[in-house]
């Protein structure tokens, strides 16, 4: 028997917003996930920490729709993920990937994708407050892709993410590569959008200080198992 995990202590005042029941996952015939159940409460941060190949950007994956699980059900605000139209799903679920694809040939472009999306102009003031956020900057906007750094193109998948607020941002390692002062002001912006906006944030780290302070933790530990702290 596979052990339940409980992202939220404060689960009966605070309504879940993610249920993942007996999710398994295989790559072939490969098993990846198996028997993992979470149960993630509105405004909750949970940070996933486990050995490299153990799962974690997997299931992150699941959780975005990008993959569908082989076994197990997924549940976003109490219906099954498979219910909501996929683009609806993926607006308020964002995922910001391990290893960024930035679309388009600027970051203006890259940009402008999020509101191509909801049929939106697109807004130039919006853009450069969110790099600045990000610590970059705002002339940044006509840098040619080729041209960014991976911290810098990391930092603008995550700028990215947050132009139009989430209600579940799923990061996967986008402090790692950064410098000291650089996290320090990205941790604070994401707390911030936990906190203040009561964005739920699953965030998947080798950071020891991150898991260090982490509110919930889940370890997926290379076998298809999982623990929390
Ligand atoms: N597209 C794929 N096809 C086949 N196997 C894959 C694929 N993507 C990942 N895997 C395998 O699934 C396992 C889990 O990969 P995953 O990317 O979820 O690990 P991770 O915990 O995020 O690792 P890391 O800390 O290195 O990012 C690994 O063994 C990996 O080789
Ligand atoms: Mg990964």
């Amino acid at each position: 028997m596979q052990p339940s995990v409980r992202a939220s202590e404060q689960r009966e005042r605070m309504p879940e917003i993610l249920s993942v029941r007996d999710v398994g996952f295989s790559y072939g015939g490969k098993r990846i996930l198996h028997g993992v159940n979470l149960s993630v409460g509105t405004g909750d941060f949970l940070t996933i920490e486990g050995p490299s190949g153990s799962g974690k950007s997997t299931l992150l994956k699941l959780i975005a729709s990008l993959l569908t699980p082989t076994v197990g059900i997924i549940e976003f605000d109490g219906r099954d993920m498979r219910s909501y139209p996929r683009p609806e799903y993926r607006r308020q679920v964002s995922y910001c990937f391990q290893q960024p694809t930035l679309f388009g040939t600027s970051v203006r472009d890259c940009l402008t994708f999020p509101f191509a999306i909801r049929n939106q102009r697109f807004d130039e003031d919006r853009a450069r407050r969110s790099l600045s956020m990000m610590c970059l900057p705002e002339a940044m906007l006509d840098s040619r892709i080729t041209q960014l750094s991976g911290g810098e193109r990391q930092r603008i998948a995550v700028a990215r993410n947050l132009l139009f607020t989430p209600r579940i941002l799923l990061l996967d390692e986008v402090t790692t590569g950064l410098d000291a002062t650089t996290k320090h002001v990205i941790h604070d912006l994401i707390a911030r959008y936990n906190k203040r906006d009561g964005v739920t944030v699953l965030a998947v780290t080798h950071d020891e200080t991150e898991i260090e302070a982490a509110e919930h933790l889940l370890t997926l530990d290379g076998e298809g198992m999982h623990t929390q702290r």
